[in-house]
């Protein structure tokens, strides 16, 4: 079975389609794990920040855990912002992990801000509450170089994106 690591901004939607699609494999009595980077990062990956080394690490992590439920004949699907080719192609190279690519503009996201981290890395540089490297905005987000799939929930809703990433995952593994 093959492994599905997602890539995109803060805030594009990864962890909501994620979770819509379980509900809608569960209902099809299919076995479905989401690994979330907001999840990982308070438990296995405590340890890692925000540098490349550590989104660099964190998604390796991610990526071991994930196999080892897709090897077992479970739908596994990462959910993090994933920003660097070298890690999207590290697993790549190790398993049999689609890419998919929950793109957004930074526009739109600044306006959605449904966490107020947009808000916070446009403030201004001395600002106490500024954050520094937000990816999109003041830190490196690289744009895929070989998507599997790619979907735009600037100009889909969700239930559109939803089911193009339904009718993909369903494709491969069924
Ligand atoms: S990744 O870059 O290592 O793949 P991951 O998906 O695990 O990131 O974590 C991203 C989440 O951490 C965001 O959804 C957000 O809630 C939080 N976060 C806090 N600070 C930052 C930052 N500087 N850049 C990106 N995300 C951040």
């Amino acid at each position: 079975m093959p492994l599905f690591q997602m890539t995109g901004l803060s805030g594009a939607g990864k962890s909501s389609i994620a979770n819509l699609l379980k509900n809608r494999l569960l209902a099809m009595n299919l076995k479905v794990e989401i690994i979330d980077g907001d999840e990982f990062r308070k438990t296995l990956c405590a340890d890692l920040g925000f540098s490349k080394n550590d989104r660099i690490e964190n998604i390796k992590r991610l990526g071991f855990v994930a196999n080892l439920l897709a090897r077992n004949e479970i739908i596994t699907i990462i959910a993090a912002i994933n920003p660097y080719n070298i890690a999207r192609n590290a697993l790549k190279s190790l398993y049999d992990a689609k890419l998919i690519y929950v793109k957004c503009d930074v526009e739109t996201l600044r306006k959605r801000d449904t966490k107020g981290l947009y808000e916070r890395a446009f403030l201004p540089e001395n600002h106490p509450d500024k954050i520094h490297n937000l990816t999109g905005v003041n830190d490196t987000f690289e744009i895929p170089e070989n998507p599997d799939l790619v979907i735009d929930t600037s100009v889909e809703n969700l239930e559109n994106s939803l089911e193009k990433v339904l009718d993909f995952i369903l494709k491969i593994t069924i």
